[in-house]
């Protein structure tokens, strides 16, 4: 090479490098212009993360935070692109709300991430949180786990509290993962009611009627939800919990759903039941969802009060407060007292009491237009609209619970089409274990007569001949109640699991032999019946008293042909609380409370037949009468079982109390009087014919006494009587009598 030319290629490569560090160096400076922002950067702390995204965001993206909407195809619904029009924070599935494509597991992981994948090619990029009630498993996906009904854990912690924190715990966790697989990061759950009237439609959703327990089962809830700590959440196959409805609604008078609370004032709630979410919220619970239910005549969703000052201020509550559906429609009375009529109104009251984000399946749009409507009316007229601070505030804490989920990192969860390990998770073997061994432990064994001086439940296990009879023992809907593919649930086989006769076919040994008959009809001749009964599924106030807690024709005709056989009888109540058994459990060996126990019929069956004795106690008092709720200090006479009652396999029936007699019967007219219930001139009638009666029965004359009740009962049941007593106290009346006349009749026998 010559000289010359050496020289120009030197010319060249130094032109070269000053070109390329040049060009770097531009390449440098874009990349500190283009930096990614802070709420972008997941190693940055939440709160920082929080403010540089509320100070990128319009006032239309932050009121689309906080709302949310139904997903579906009707009109109204919140289609995927609509998370980029509108900007929502939010959507959900409500009960029965199936993917279009069907109800399995991959259907519903598609129809989510749909929604997930729009939601982050909205400006900002800000994922969407979908919520569920996935209120014991994720129970409207076809194959889930479903688990027993918040009721039956409730059995188990009344028996033995660290045991069901460590079930209801491991309930969480495996709900939060067949959660995940369907990419759902947000359950409307748990419920934290404590139900003090079971003709509520919703006792079934409550743990039990004590206060410390639900409190400890709430907090194991929404452990396993959530984790521990609040780093657990970023786990991809953690979810946000709710805990709800917050509060007080299992006190509503006559156990009405939605209803109110007339035996307590709002400080008062807050001074006496307020441990629940006190524990809950304490734990981490990062969402809460007010009750539909009133105090004093003002709803839940209106009161500043419990939802401002007493949860976040008092309670240091940091996540937010997502409405109930449509809750907010049903505000017509502000705190002050003041009506509140339309739509904006309502909004306007809600939010400035608290709420952070409405739960409006379609009418999510109008409430996006009325609420930036009340923030520019309170730009214009302050104290007439909604302030700037409040929506900050409301969309801060909504985001900072997205932040804490790691939604921002990790908006989708594996596709289990392409990851069978984690396909093969949902509805597991494993986690249907884990249901079994809740449900054998729930189930309460409430009589167990000796026969032939042993006791029926310790004899079943070695009886050869068993009849199965009942609409509820081959029934997996049934099984399961409310809140299961369906919102309100439905009878027959509706999901994946076992039922209580398959169950039984599967434990018993080969010198057994079952024989299964609906109706009860053919049970002569065999060694003992086993008769599966109870409530068919129901949710919310459709399940309000229903059939007054007593059974319904088919259960009747069903008890009817068994008792016909006259063999010993065993009856397994599937339902979601106490029934009235008061007219019949004479005729019943045994009565066992299986409560709800979802899917895995197994576990009742392992109680059953297997070595497994009964473990779980009532969470809640069982009453003589459904009008005797609630059962207080002041009317214990019509507990029948009481809170934390349960029998073992081997312990014989105690001698239960009787409520009928005279004296008792005395009482009750007094304290009817006394609260309004009962007036003049019945009461006169009434305790005429009740003192003759007791004079008869000085002088041992059972029939003539019985004779002066039937005059009791024709009094009470005057038609033109009828507005001297209330309905409920003249039922239990009207029992009562009939019982003592029963009584007395069998006496002179
Ligand atoms: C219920 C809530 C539930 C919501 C969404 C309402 O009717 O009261 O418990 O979370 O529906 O499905």
């Amino acid at each position: 090479m010559n000289k010359k030319l050496k020289k120009s290629i030197s010319i060249l490569l130094t032109v070269a490098l000053i070109f390329s560090l040049f060009t770097s160096n531009r390449l440098m400076t874009t990349a500190l212009a283009e930096e990614i922002p802070i709420y972008k950067n997941p190693n940055a702390p939440v709160e920082m993360r929080v403010a540089d995204l509320l100070s990128r965001m319009t006032l239309d993206e932050k009121i689309g935070q906080m709302i949310q909407g139904e997903v579906g195809s009707g009109e109204g619904n919140v289609k995927p692109e609509d998370t980029i029009t509108y900007a929502i924070g939010s959507v959900f599935s409500g009960g029965g709300a199936d993917p279009a494509t069907g109800n399995d597991m991959q259907s519903w992981y598609n129809m989510v991430t749909a929604v997930v994948d729009a939601s982050l090619k909205s400006r900002l990029g800000i994922p969407i949180l979908y919520g569920v009630d996935a209120v014991h498993g994720n129970n409207n996906v076809i194959g889930a786990t479903i688990f027993p009904h918040n009721i039956g854990l409730g059995a188990i912690g009344t028996a033995d509290l660290n045991d069901a924190i460590r079930i209801v715990k491991r309930v969480g966790e495996a709900t939060a993962k067949e959660m995940r697989i369907t990419n759902i990061p947000w359950n409307f759950s748990p419920c934290l009611a404590n139900p003090q009237d079971p003709r509520w439609g919703r006792t079934y959703e409550g743990f039990g009627e004590d206060l410390n327990l639900v409190s400890k089962l709430g907090v194991a809830y929404v452990q396993g939800l959530q984790g521990e700590t609040i780093n657990d959440l970023k786990n991809p196959y953690k979810v946000v919990a709710t805990v709800k409805h917050y509060v007080g609604e299992g006190y509503t008078f006559n156990g009405t759903n939605q209803g109110n609370v007339s035996s307590m004032t709002k400080e008062q709630i807050a001074a006496q039941i307020l441990q629940p979410y006190i524990e809950a919220i304490a734990a981490g619970a990062r969402t809460v969802m007010p009750s539909y239910s009133s105090i004093q005549g003002v709803k839940m969703h209106a009161s500043k009060y419990l939802l401002t000052d007493i949860l976040k201020v008092r309670l240091g509550f940091t996540g937010f407060i997502i409405t109930d559906y449509n809750a907010i429609s049903q505000i017509t009375v502000d705190e002050a007292g003041n009506t509140i009529s339309d739509l904006k109104n309502q909004i306007r009251v809600a939010i400035n009491a608290g709420n952070d984000m409405l739960m409006q399946p379609t009418n999510w749009k109008s409430c996006i237009t009325k609420l930036r409507t009340l923030v520019l009316d309170e730009m214009a007229v302050p104290g007439t609209g909604v302030t700037m601070q409040r929506i900050n505030d409301a969309v801060s804490r909504i985001l900072r619970v997205k932040f804490e989920l790691g939604l921002f990192e990790k908006p989708i969860t594996p596709n289990p089409a392409y990851n069978s390990n984690i396909a093969a998770e949902f509805g597991s073997s494993e986690n249907r274990a884990l249901a079994m061994e809740a449900v054998s432990k729930s189930m309460v064994l409430l009589k167990n007569d000796a026969i032939n001086g042993v006791p029926i439940l310790s004899q079943l296990k070695n009886m050869k001949n068993i009849f199965v009879a009942g609409k509820s023992a081959d029934n997996i809907g049934n099984q399961c109640g409310g809140w299961t593919i369906q919102w309100q649930g439905s009878s027959g086989p509706i999901t994946q699991g076992t039922t209580i006769l398959q169950g039984i076919q599967n434990t018993i040994t080969s010198e057994q032999k079952v024989t299964y008959s609906i109706d009860g009809t053919g049970a002569q001749g065999k060694d003992v019946a086993i008769v599966v009964i109870g409530e068919k599924p129901y949710a919310e106030g459709n399940g309000d008293n229903l059939n007054g807690l007593g059974f319904d024709a088919t259960d009747l005709a069903t008890l009817a042909n068994v008792k016909a056989a006259g063999i010993p009888t065993i009856v397994v109540l599937i339902s979601g609380r106490p029934m009235i058994v008061r007219d019949h459990i004479a005729d019943w060996a045994g009565l066992i409370q299986a409560w709800l126990p979802g899917t895995e019929g197994k576990g009742v069956a392992n109680v059953l037949f297997g070595e497994k004795d009964f473990v779980g106690k009532l969470p809640l008092k069982w009453s003589y009468y459904a009008e005797a709720y609630p059962l207080t200090s002041n009317n214990s006479q019509y507990v029948m079982f009481d809170k934390g009652y349960g029998l073992k396999k081997n312990q014989v029936t105690p001698i239960l109390p009787v409520i009928a007699n005279a004296s008792n019967l005395k009482q009750l007219l007094n304290e009817y009087s006394k609260s309004g219930a009962l007036k003049s001139p019945l009461l006169k009638q009434l305790t005429n014919s009740l003192s003759q009666a007791e004079h008869q029965l000085s002088l041992s004359r059972p029939d003539k006494a019985a004779k002066h009740m039937e005059d009791f009962i024709k009094h009470l049941n005057k038609k033109q009587m009828e507005r001297c007593i209330q309905s409920g106290a003249k039922t239990i009346l009207n029992n009562e009598a009939n019982a003592l006349i029963n009584l007395w009749l069998k006496k002179k026998k």
